[in-house]
């Protein structure tokens, strides 16, 4: 047994959870100012997912990390909006042949604060020049249920959204009044409407809420399926702030979230639904092509839009900084929205090396499970056993893979569920190296700010959601 396989097997009898790191790799904290030249970067791309970030939220959820402040101005919604469109007209300029757009995603924060009618603008902008709408594209928007009308839902198939993903969080009243939500979600009804207009559904619960326990969770899971989502995405929760921190004695511990995830695994594999990642299952009838994280994972880059989002291209990774209190959101919220010339906007990022372009095509592939042997040869040239062959070895050991013909390795159920243990093994040393600073500097900034209400985020998710 190789050290690796005795790292990994000390992590999981700790119940060790490293944060959601599978989001993204390079992770965010790794990023630093950096210049990019946007043209001679997009130049030759031909194909892309489209992700919009809008950082407004009608209430701040105390356990969430995202870049979203409250806001209710209508006047600064419009604005925003504008901005959009015209940061997408400046990329559509610098792309030299037709642009195929995969897939689009509207993320947040929460769109659903911004009036309907304001997205017009955006699909008209998204469909005009030379670009080509993928024949499976399913617009996707994240919305906050309990805010969402008939109207609304009824204005958006014509616009083009084909798909809501719904932040439900739990359906348990206290916990939800304990995170700051509204109370008032009649989730029956909000699903009765949506089917009404022919959307795909997504519902998002949360594993490790403040007070949650197995049996709780599992009522609100028993709920859920009854409307029978195309796709139900569970979030471990990550992230500490101040609120956390003083309810702490009411947090699972990871070992019990590790212990839900058997429980609901195995119920939602019982009900008709199959593992595409540790956290996202997918109905098995499935007509849902939403598919931005698979594509991102497989190769297609995405290109973000708006203050949030980061753009993931094979050179480089970047977006503007993240913030550590509500005052630096604003800060870059209003650079967003007045600093006229993108290119001289303040990126940070990261340049993508060889070795890292490998460790990302690894981690995403088991982030969705599965292994292709010949495909990273065809793809980078060498053999993945030569490559990774200790940390292949480590898995191994561990019994958290299956293979399932010599050219491809799953992750079987154990696997899966310590997915964010597998995707650790392959970063490179020096990614771990800052994970393992900055967590300690937010940590310290946390003890040090235990009165403010202002999030502390890990740096390990991503701003978008599978
Ligand atoms: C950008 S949020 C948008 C959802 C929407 N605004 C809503 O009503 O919640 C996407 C999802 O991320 C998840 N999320 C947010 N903060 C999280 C955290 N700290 N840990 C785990 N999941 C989190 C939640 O499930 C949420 O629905
Ligand atoms: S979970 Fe959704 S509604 Fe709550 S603060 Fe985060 S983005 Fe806003």
């Amino acid at each position: 047994m190789n050290a690796l396989s005795h790292l990994l097997r000390k992590q999981i009898a700790m119940g060790f959870w490293p944060g959601f790191i599978m989001g993204m790799y390079p992770p965010q904290f790794s990023y630093e100012p950096i210049e990019v030249n946007l043209e001679q970067v997009w130049a030759d791309t031909q194909a892309i997912n489209l992700y919009y970030h809008v950082p407004f939220c009608q209430w701040k959820c105390s356990f969430c990390t995202f870049f979203a402040i409250v806001s209710n101005s209508d006047h600064e919604y419009g604005k925003y909006i504008s901005r959009l469109n015209e940061q997408f007209a400046y990329y559509k300029n610098l792309f030299n042949g037709p642009l195929r757009i995969k897939s689009v995603c509207f993320g947040g924060g929460t769109p659903n604060v911004i009036p309907v009618l304001l997205y017009e603008s955006v699909f008209e902008e998204l469909a005009r020049g030379n670009v080509v709408l993928d024949e499976e594209l399913e617009p996707s928007m994240e919305v906050s249920p309990e805010i969402i009308t008939e109207d609304y839902i009824r204005s958006l198939p014509s616009m083009g959204v084909k798909r809501l993903s719904l932040g439900v969080q739990s359906l348990k009243s206290d916990l939800r009044e304990s995170v700051n939500r509204d109370d008032n979600l009649n989730i029956g009804d909000i699903v009765n409407s949506i089917r009404r207009h022919n959307l795909n559904i997504n519902i998002d619960l949360i594993n490790g809420l403040i007070g949650q326990n197995a049996e709780n969770f599992m009522q609100t899971l028993e709920e859920i399926i009854k409307f029978s989502p195309e796709t139900i995405s569970i979030y471990l929760l990550s992230g500490r702030n101040s609120s956390l921190f003083k309810s702490r004695e009411y947090l699972m511990t990871t070992k019990e979230r590790y212990d839900l995830f058997d429980i609901y695994y195995d119920y939602l594999l019982n009900h008709g639904y199959r593992c595409e990642s540790h956290v996202k299952f997918v109905k098995l009838d499935n007509k849902s092509t939403h598919q931005q994280k698979i594509y991102e994972y497989q190769g297609v880059e995405t290109l973000g839009i708006g203050c949030g989002a980061k753009s993931y291209n094979s050179h480089v990774h970047y977006g503007l900084p993240w913030y550590q209190k509500r005052s630096d959101a604003e800060k870059l919220i209003n650079a967003y929205m007045n600093q006229m010339d993108f290119q001289r906007m303040p990126w940070h990022g990261i340049y993508m090396t060889l070795d890292e372009n490998k460790r990302r095509h690894m981690v995403y592939s088991f982030f969705l499970g599965e292994l292709d042997i010949r495909g990273y040869q065809l793809r980078f040239g060498s053999s993945v056993f030569d490559d990774f062959g200790q940390e292949l070895a480590a898995l191994q050991a561990n019994d958290l893979i299956d293979t399932l013909s010599e050219d491809v390795i799953v992750l079987n159920q154990k696997g899966r569920k310590y997915t964010d243990l597998v995707g650790g093994l392959f970063w490179s040393q020096a990614m771990h190296e800052t994970f393992d600073a900055v967590r300690q500097k937010k940590l310290n900034q946390t003890l040090s700010s235990k009165n403010s209400a202002s999030p502390v985020d890990t740096g390990a998710r991503s701003s978008t959601t599978p």
